[in-house]
């Protein structure tokens, strides 16, 4: 299969839990449960080298204290119960995000770095946790190292391009995004991955994240199989 990165927005979960009347954590317990079937699937069965999924937007400091208490939690206990998976089978683990933010509680920064710092060594494949992300606001990043690196003479303009920017961007490390599922019926990108989706193909489907499986993710797969990827040029007999 000619996919080398795959980014998942994971929504849903609130309204999971909202049909069943329960409390909105429950819908985050239950999708973050998910996420390492997926994950593995995705590596495993399809041998994708880069998944990336959005765990925590910028804009999402805009929910409830006690609703962050919980997702933060949940977010802590999937990296400490899993870790040794992900060691065990060569998964590097990258938190993409403004990390230094102070609202982000010590613990779980202490178990972000633990998580990143155990497999840094790790090369077979990728794992990008979007966690406090925000694509505008990684573009702006990014433009103060240009700026930087411009204004010191480390590099000339004449010798910015798509990428050298690239570079500076917080997937750095990782390839341009193939495909992109969003989950839940929303059809927009709410800040995910800005400038690494100029040239992704979208799936947007209706199911609520906790719900989405290894079936829902083949027919994803067949579906971004049969996509025509022209990226601006046309093909030979058209
Ligand atoms: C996505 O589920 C999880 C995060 C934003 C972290 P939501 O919590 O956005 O669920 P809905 O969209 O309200 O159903
Ligand atoms: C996007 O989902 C953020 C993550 C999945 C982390 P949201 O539920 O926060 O997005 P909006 O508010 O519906 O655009
Ligand atoms: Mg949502």
């Amino acid at each position: 299969m000619n996919i080398k990165h795959i980014a998942f927005i994971m929504d849903g979960n609130g309204r999971y839990a909202k049909k069943r009347n329960l409390p909105r954590t429950f819908g985050h317990k239950k999708g973050i449960e998910r996420i390492k079937e997926i994950v593995l699937e995705c590596f495993e069965t399809y041998d994708i080298k880069t998944v990336t999924l959005y765990a925590f937007s910028t804009e999402n400091w805009n929910r409830p204290p006690s609703e962050i208490k919980f997702l933060f939690l949940y977010l802590k206990a999937f990296f400490l119960k899993e870790i040794n998976t992900f060691i065990e089978k060569g998964i590097k683990i990258n938190i993409l995000g403004f990390l230094d933010d102070e609202r982000i509680p010590k613990d779980v920064k202490e178990v972000i770095d633990e998580a990143t710092y155990k497999t840094k060594d790790n090369d077979k494949y990728t794992f990008n946790i979007l966690f406090n992300y925000g694509g505008r606001q990684d573009i702006i990043q990014a433009s103060l190292k240009l700026f930087e690196l411009l204004s010191s003479g480390t590099i000339k303009k004449e010798e910015v391009d798509d990428n050298l920017f690239k570079t500076l961007l917080l997937t750095s490390k990782t390839s341009d995004v193939d495909l992109l599922i969003r989950t839940s019926g929303e059809e927009r990108l709410s800040n995910c991955l800005l400038y690494q989706c100029a040239y992704s193909e979208f799936i947007f489907t209706p199911t609520y994240w906790p719900d989405f499986d290894k079936e829902e993710l083949k027919r994803c797969l067949d579906i971004y199989n049969k996509r025509d990827r022209r990226f601006g040029a046309i093909k030979n007999d058209q």
